[in-house]
């Protein structure tokens, strides 16, 4: 079996029963949406022991979440090898609550150059008001540049593997042994990786899921997941998610626990189907590299076949250098098959120039990474990987023929 299809069987026997509540009246096979924001009690006592039991997913207060959220998160735990998950509003709300919880006034946190762009203006705008110190790292960093960067007040060291522009795939069991030898938390980005990498077997403290992505699949709904497996970590996420007021409402979470049914049989084929594309990419003339983890020479592939049970089909190409990177939008713009969009994990597939993105990355242990061409990120969907490649050989006569 290769690497990257180890990862798919089993998947849809479990995604087919997780979160579906035990006693469901009157029997569906899906629960249904459980909206309410306030909630009764019978008297003082029952109201005080259900507030006592702020941690253990009771419906105290519809802010808070209810039913509907426990059942997602349930779900999303179990994926994720976790024992408990919060839902959140968005993706973005996954990667700012836990900072928010576990970084204070006088702290450093760590990101990796190649982080999602909200989450480090979140680093360079709010947290540093807030007195929060950020230094960027290098993805690919090693283990004594690693060490030489931690401090006494470094409180997080956030990874997400492989970055999702441009697709380095990081030693998270290294960066699990310097962050706990020197106190601090590991925070992981794992929407790339989901069910194909498993955070906690290799020591990540926080996993953090953009559920908007694979398990919504649908492109038609926005919620974000934060998992732990630490009965103290939980306690630290949870109430900073009420005291922000994150909340995530249950019509998006039972949109996300439908898609996930159907994520293990999407993954599946979106992930070949990517595989096929990203392969026929490597033998085009115009491509200078295929940033694909689950492809020998893209960034971090060893750690890719040590660790990943399996690739998402997120990637990127790099065009020579004689392709300007208005050629590439006229090739975008060509595409009938691929639309231009930038929120990824649905069903449909999707390019997007990425040439400023990955270019600020030029002081990486990569040196070329950006010091190619311009670059585009294809996100594939469930179109049949035929159609994907006779519509991107037309895009690529568009690339010569603008830039001739
Ligand atoms: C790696 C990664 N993390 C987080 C997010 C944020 O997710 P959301 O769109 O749900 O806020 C994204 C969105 O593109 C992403 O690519």
């Amino acid at each position: 079996m290769m690497p990257e299809d180890r990862g798919w069987s089993g998947l849809s026997a479990k995604l087919v029963r997780l979160g579906r509540p035990a006693d469901a009246e009157p029997g569906f096979v899906n629960p249904p949406v459980a909206r309410g924001s306030t909630v009764l009690y019978e008297n003082m006592d029952a109201m005080r022991a259900r507030s006592a039991q702020r941690y253990e997913h009771a419906l105290i207060y519809g802010a808070m979440g209810g039913p509907t959220q426990s059942l997602l998160e349930e779900a999303i735990a179990a994926i994720e090898g976790g024992r408990h998950t919060q839902v959140v509003s968005s993706g973005l709300a996954a990667c700012t609550t836990p900072l928010l919880a576990f970084l204070g006034a006088g702290g450093h946190c760590l990101m990796p150059d190649s982080v999602y762009g909200p989450t480090r203006r979140f680093c360079d705008t709010l947290l540093r008001r807030l007195g929060v110190e950020t230094t960027y790292y290098d993805p690919l960093i090693e283990r004594s540049d690693l060490r030489a960067l931690m401090r006494p007040t470094t409180q997080v060291l956030f990874a997400e593997s492989p970055g999702s522009h441009s697709f380095e795939v990081q030693d998270v069991r290294m960066l699990a042994q310097v962050a706990h030898e020197h106190g601090a938390k590991l925070m992981l980005d794992n929407t790339w990786g989901i069910h194909v990498f498993q955070p906690f077997e290799h020591g990540v403290d926080v996993s953090i899921q953009a559920l908007t992505k694979y398990p919504s699949g649908h492109a038609d709904s926005v919620v974000g997941a934060i998992t732990v497996v630490d009965q103290a970590d939980w306690v630290v996420v949870r109430d900073a998610a009420v005291q922000i007021g994150q909340y995530a409402s249950p019509d998006e979470c039972w949109l996300t626990l439908r898609g996930l049914r159907t994520m293990g049989v999407r993954l599946e084929r979106q992930s070949r189907s990517a595989l096929v594309v990203a392969r026929w990419l490597q033998e085009r003339a115009e491509v200078a590299r295929v940033l694909h983890p689950a492809l020998p020479g893209s960034p971090g592939h060893a750690f890719w076949a040590r660790d990943f049970n399996g690739a998402s089909s997120l990637f990127g190409v790099e065009f020579k250098p004689k392709f300007s990177a208005s050629a590439v939008e006229d090739m975008v713009a060509a595409l009938a098959v691929f639309s231009l969009g930038a929120s990824w994990g649905g069903y449909e597939s999707l390019a997007l120039p990425t040439t400023g993105i990955i270019s600020r990355a030029a002081s990486r242990r990569q040196p070329d990474i950006g010091d190619g061409g311009p670059a585009l990120r294809l996100h594939v969907g469930l179109e049949s990987p035929e159609d994907l490649i006779a519509d991107l050989d037309g895009g690529l006569a568009v690339l010569r023929a603008a830039s001739a």
